[in-house]
């Protein structure tokens, strides 16, 4: 026999609660169940009840241990599934500052009921009390731009292409021409960690050196993250490596890696470089609009676990989310959350020259733009594609058209020509 409802047997709705003992999570729901009873379902598994109350959940045991519905509301109905919005508190007491537990609660088997159609992990809010038993960024946007010397625009980077496959001095090649012609940062592609063609040690001390060399000649400073993703017991070893040898910004594939393995990079007392956090695999629970979990959601807990700068998609890119998206991601890392210091954005994905002035519109200055293909294949080579990007940037912040500054910028209209101009 198949068992459709939870024979839920007590209300889990709140007339009111203490704030501060919760974390409050929002889901969109699609289901064959009231959406009310849905509610109330959701709150029992994910807390202290299953599908049929059990001896021992005392009313005392639910009133101190139970997740609560706060508000449902109903967005429509078709062929026989109610959609809504539901926003359940989950006391935190529960799980404790641990990101993982936090995501089994609040995430966790819920994706697989049968009767929850679809369901989607749309926002997590968190109260101070919370939120203090997290470090956060140590860096952030200040201390990032700080580091570099930059004020009052944007932080220019470059990923460096190919992705795999250069022995550690053709890397260190590629990054000291795009450090000359005036990127501020550099990073290894998510496809490239501690491989045996390009260790870590020799990767970055080739890199370092090469860059002390640019960073000389151009009289500005770079910043290289190296990618120290690895099987966990592996991952400081890792950073151990990337620092002794000179690197200034460590980076973590965060979804692959895992929330906690990044947190444990970030809080670190031997890590003092900013870790860049890169999303790849995210998608996968976030693309679809009705199932999984927002990106809102992916980049709190990347801030939450101490990233410093963070990937929110790519404007007019070649990533799937929306401007608006986009912004919104970006928003949610320099919002206020408790002290925690705000996350620097980052812009990637299809990126060139043409596409700075939308960058800026959108993001504003405090953002962190990377171009691969956009620099790496410029048709003067990553040394003026570098400067293109530079140029770009220098005539936005002047209020000139691109068109107008290539004029007198070679560069610049060489990208241009090449790739055009993105205005939406
Ligand atoms: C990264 C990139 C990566 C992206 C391309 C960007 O930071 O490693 O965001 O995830 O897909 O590598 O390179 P292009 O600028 O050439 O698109």
């Amino acid at each position: 026999m198949r068992v459709f409802y939870w024979q839920v047997e007590r209300m889990r709705f709140a007339e009111s609660i203490d704030e501060e003992k919760f974390v409050i999570a929002t889901y969109y729901l699609e289901t064959p169940m009231e959406l009310e009873k849905a509610a109330e379902a959701l709150a029992a598994e994910q807390s202290t009840g299953t599908w049929v109350r059990v001896a021992f959940e005392s009313d005392e045991l639910i009133a101190k241990y139970s997740a609560r519905v706060l508000e449902v509301e109903r967005l429509g109905e078709s062929n026989g599934i109610n959609r809504g919005r539901l926003r359940l508190a989950f006391p935190h007491g529960n799980f404790g500052a641990c990101l993982p537990m936090l995501l089994t609660t609040t995430a966790g088997n819920l994706f697989e009921m049968g009767e929850f159609r679809n369901i989607k992990l749309l926002d997590l809010e968190f109260p101070e009390s919370y939120l203090k038993s997290f470090k956060g960024p140590k860096f952030g946007i200040r201390g990032c731009m700080k580091a570099l010397g930059i004020r009052d625009r944007p932080m220019i980077g470059t990923i460096i292409k190919p992705c795999v496959g250069l022995p550690p001095k053709k890397f260190a090649e590629a990054c000291y021409l795009a450090a000359k012609g005036g990127v501020d940062f550099i990073k290894d592609d998510e496809l490239i960690a501690n491989p045996a063609y390009s260790p870590i040690e020799e990767r970055v001390s080739a890199t370092m050196e090469m860059l002390d060399r640019a960073d000389e000649e151009k009289g500005e400073k770079t910043m290289y993250a190296v990618n120290i993703t690895d099987e966990v017991d592996r991952m400081m070893d890792n950073a151990d490596a990337a620092l002794e040898n000179g690197a200034n910004c460590l980076m973590v594939n965060f979804i692959t890696a895992g929330f906690s393995a990044l947190r444990m990079v970030c809080e670190d007392p031997s890590v003092n470089v900013p870790v860049h956090c890169h999303r790849d695999m995210f998608a996968a629970f976030t693309r679809s609009e009705v199932h999984g979990i927002s990106t809102v959601v992916v980049s709190k807990l990347a801030r939450l676990a101490g990233g410093d700068q963070v990937h929110v998609g790519a404007i007019l890119g070649k990533l799937y989310e929306s401007v608006e998206q986009v912004v919104e991601n970006a928003e949610v890392l320099k919002a206020r959350m408790g002290s925690l210091r705000r996350a620097l954005p980052v812009s990637s994905g299809g990126q060139h020259p043409g596409k700075i002035p939308a960058n800026i519109r959108y993001l504003g200055k405090e953002v962190l733009i990377l171009a691969g293909g956009g620099i790496h294949a410029h048709p003067a080579g990553p040394e003026a594609g570098a400067r293109a990007m530079r140029q770009a940037t220098e005539a936005v912040l002047a209020g000139v058209p691109l068109e107008e500054y290539a004029k007198e910028h070679e560069e610049l209209r060489q990208a241009i020509e090449k790739w055009g101009v993105y205005e939406r």
